[in-house]
């Protein structure tokens, strides 16, 4: 696996998954070659001698949009199938033991230093994405990292990060996720909340950031964890949080707490195909320095409308911890889990072997409300059988159109926890910032207490089937 962002983009290039592009302009062309190339499924762009900017200052996008360079990111065997690269992150989670980083004295993001007046986040070439974003979104494919004030543990999370000017940062992170509660806790002590934020860096690290991990535990020590090896940090000299020593750009800062400054961040082109959370005050980052190596890469990984995509197809960022967490709570015959729809965060599956009357329902209640917290989280929950595979959407809409009566085996659930970033909250609700909404619970799964009368399948049989493929086998090469 890779130790820093720029040799994993270098095996792209290697594997022929890299396309080099010179002399791109940052106001909306790097932005729509990345939407053209996403939904064209094409190459990695790596973008240099970005118009206004000086070679080797370069962006690199949709590095993790195929189930190829996924696999690639994550020292995943290629020929693994998507069901099982979740069924393997979630036993190797279910085994979890927490491996601390290492502290080093430098590294290569101390390369160049940036500290008061040198301070210009402007240095780097950032792309302004979509065509109504509220500005340039240096923060697509990033870590941000906070620390708890009162229990100490450190978070990392992958939240967007808007330019106000040279020195100063949008904070964006949706109501509930870990920094949120963090940095209010600060502020509750009229303290600035202290924070690193990464641009490029290991990609297990970003991994874990775009994971919802449980509370308290440390993306920093879950990444040592799946890699095997500590990650290396640098005591960030202005905050003390870990610097991620091969990150290639990081700034160090404090965030105030919004009655002593905040702006307004967005409109910003989001996942779910959108641009719906408009351009609302939200808290900034203050720059106190910035770190970052000679010639740095910067990870772009902006949404485009779905279902285009450029984050990662196969959901390691969703599936796995709600997968993980259904075992955890001791539920049985859980047989796969997976996620899908914009973002694949929308729609949850999850196949069971029966046990008992109400399983089913049992699971998908579970399910609601374990996958939540991001706008549309969990919306749709389908519980399916174990003949079903639930990464294969075609067999999915088999097991919904076949075995849900619409009469009693569909759900819904009010009140749970979305975001502003919903395209389906009505003016007024936001207006209240009532970032809730419904969830819907499909048993389609054959019913439980008259399965057995429940007619067969018409496949042919295993036994059948290979009898057949014997015999004919110059057919089935
Ligand atoms: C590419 C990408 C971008 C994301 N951007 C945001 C964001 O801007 N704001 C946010 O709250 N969550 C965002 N998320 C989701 C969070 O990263 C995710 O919920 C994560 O678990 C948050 O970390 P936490 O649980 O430690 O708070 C993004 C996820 C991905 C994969």
């Amino acid at each position: 696996m890779f130790d820093d962002f720029r040799s994993f983009v270098e095996e792209l290039d290697k594997k022929g998954e890299l396309k080099k592009i010179q002399g791109a302009d940052w106001d909306l062309e790097i932005g729509t070659i990345t939407e053209l190339f996403a939904e064209r499924r094409g190459p990695a762009p790596l973008f240099d001698e970005v118009k206004g900017y000086s070679k080797g200052y370069r962006i690199a996008a949709n590095v993790v949009m195929t189930a190829r360079r996924q696999k690639i990111a994550f020292g995943i065997p290629e020929e693994m199938p998507e069901l099982e690269v979740i069924r393997d992150w979630k036993d190797k989670f279910n085994r979890y033991k927490p491996m601390p980083p290492r502290e080093v004295k430098t590294g290569p993001v101390m390369e160049n230093v940036l500290k008061e007046e040198n301070i210009n986040i402007l240095k780097f070439p950032t792309p302004k994405w979509h065509e109504k974003d509220g500005g340039r979104y240096i923060g697509t494919g990033v870590v941000t990292i906070t620390k708890d004030p009162d229990e100490g543990w450190v978070n990392c999370g992958t939240y967007r990060v808007m330019i106000h000017n040279e020195k100063t940062l949008a904070f964006y992170s949706s109501v509930g996720k870990h920094a949120v509660i963090a940095r209010e806790k600060y502020w509750a002590k009229g303290e600035n909340c202290p924070v690193v934020i990464c641009f490029g860096q290991d990609m297990l690290l970003f991994a874990m950031a775009t994971m919802q991990l449980p509370w308290g535990m440390s993306e920093f020590e879950a990444a040592g964890y799946m890699k095997g090896k500590p990650i290396e940090v640098i005591r960030g000299p202005i905050t003390g949080l870990p610097i991620p020593a091969t990150a290639e750009i990081v700034i160090e800062g404090f965030s105030p707490p919004p009655s002593v400054d905040s702006r307004p961040e967005g409109p910003f082109g989001e996942w779910t195909g959108y641009y719906a959370s408009g351009a609302r005050n939200e808290p900034v980052v203050h720059l106190k320095a910035i770190y970052h190596r000679s010639d740095p890469i910067l990870h772009g990984q902006p949404p485009v409308k779905p279902p285009a995509n450029t984050w990662y197809p196969i959901p390691l960022h969703t599936a796995v911890t709600l997968w993980n967490r259904l075992e955890v709570s001791g539920m049985p015959g859980i047989k796969g889990v997976y996620v899908h729809g914009p973002g694949n965060r929308i729609i949850a599956v999850v196949s069971i072997k029966q046990g008992y009357l109400g399983h089913a329902k049992q699971v998908g209640t579970l399910a609601a409300t374990m996958l939540s917290g991001g706008a549309c989280s969990g919306r749709y929950i389908i519980v399916v059988d174990e003949d079903i595979d639930p990464a294969d959407w075609e067999s999915v809409m088999w097991a919904l159109t076949t075995r849900c009566n619409p009469e009693d085996s569909i759900d819904r659930v009010r009140g749970f926890l979305t975001s502003p970033l919903d395209p389906m909250l009505p003016p007024e609700k936001r207006e209240k910032r009532d970032f809730t909404t419904a969830k819907v619970i499909i048993n389609a799964c054959k019913p439980y207490h008259w399965m057995k009368d429940f007619p067969p399948v018409n496949r042919a049989s295993d036994a059948l089937r290979k009898k057949v493929m014997e015999k004919w086998s110059s057919l089935f090469v």
